[in-house]
């Protein structure tokens, strides 16, 4: 079985979902075990989750704006997206965990540049992720729609200066920690088996749970580039953005078809536009633009070169135009 199909079996299994109960939705909340480091020591999501509650943050569902939406749909869509938000990261880190342990394989050089992704243990992730959306799937009243392993994505990393693999992966560990720390820490009115998830991911990828292939890990890689490969790894980097925001887009779609599935019924043609465009721009937002103007991916872009900086405006700017 090959890790697309195995990746797509595991998103996309059938079954009849049933829906919970009040009396369900008032039992008190499962132990967690909680090691040292405040991590949950288990990656099973004990259910059942409380669908009474939004589980993303307002700063990343970005639905406030959308007035073609009830408050009963807002919710429902805030609970799709957290669904997907989980999906996006198992799909773009397994996509680029896969690429770079194909690419070191064959070329020694490659091996070299890309040796703080091959620690990465991203099934790790998958468990975690898949145990949430397991849970999901059994208590939401719809199967939610998910985009397949991207295979343009895939053709993207595997073509791309390895340095921009690199680049990238910074990129998704800080923007896991942004979004657990800024978003999500210390808010009660989340979902909280949702908000645990995301704890232990920050965990993950913050090096507390793993000391290999933490940000600081990769970080300190990336400083030891040689110039030669900076000015290729940047022109890479923005397109492999781009073909993130390719995938981001579908899942909008796919968001939005969810929630009708939810409502029994369509959006009228001129509110379905308004909300999938919002989905994107809160999707492309989420997964994009807040890690390129994260602090420390800006410090760490820095030690690549002085025209770094610029770079990255120029993708913010270029993101906002497609
Ligand atoms: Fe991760």
């Amino acid at each position: 079985m090959t890790l697309g199909s195995a990746l797509r079996n595991q998103f996309f299994s059938g079954g009849p979902r049933p829906a919970v109960s009040f009396f369900e939705m008032q039992k008190p909340m499962p132990e967690l075990r909680f090691s040292e480091s405040g991590c949950v020591s288990s990656q099973r999501v004990p259910g059942p989750l409380d669908l009474s509650r939004c589980f993303l943050p307002e700063a990343l569902a970005g639905l406030v704006p959308v007035r073609a939406l009830s408050e009963d749909d807002r919710r429902s869509l805030n609970q799709i997206r957290a669904c997907s938000y989980l999906h996006l990261f198992d799909v773009f880190e397994l996509s680029l965990s896969a690429a770079a342990r194909q690419r070191a394989r064959t070329d020694i050089e490659v091996r070299e540049v890309l040796a703080p992704l091959l620690a990465l243990d991203c099934f790790d992730h998958h468990d975690m992720f898949s145990s949430f959306e397991s849970e999901f799937a059994a208590a939401f009243p719809a199967t939610p729609r998910l985009v397949p392993l991207p295979d343009d994505f895939a053709r993207t990393l595997t073509l791309a200066a390895p340095l921009s693999l690199l680049v990238l992966a910074l990129h998704f560990k800080l923007v896991t920690q942004q979004h657990y720390l800024a978003c999500v820490r210390g808010d009660e009115s989340l979902e909280p088996h949702f908000v645990r998830v995301l704890k232990d991911h920050w965990c993950v990828e913050c090096g507390a749970a793993r000391s290999c292939s933490s940000a600081l890990g990769v970080q300190q890689a990336l400083g030891q580039a040689l110039p030669g490969r900076v000015s290729a790894g940047l022109r890479d980097y923005r397109l492999l953005v781009f073909s993130c925001d390719d995938v981001l887009r579908r899942q909008s779609e796919l968001d939005v078809q969810t929630l009708e599935e939810v409502r029994g019924n369509r959006l009228a043609p001129s509110d379905r536009t308004a909300v999938v465009a919002a989905q994107v721009a809160a999707h492309r937002k989420t997964f994009l633009t807040v890690g390129i103007v994260n602090a420390a991916f800006v410090y760490a872009m820095r030690t690549l070169g002085p025209t770094a900086p610029a770079m990255l405006a120029g993708v913010v700017s270029a993101l906002s135009a497609r």
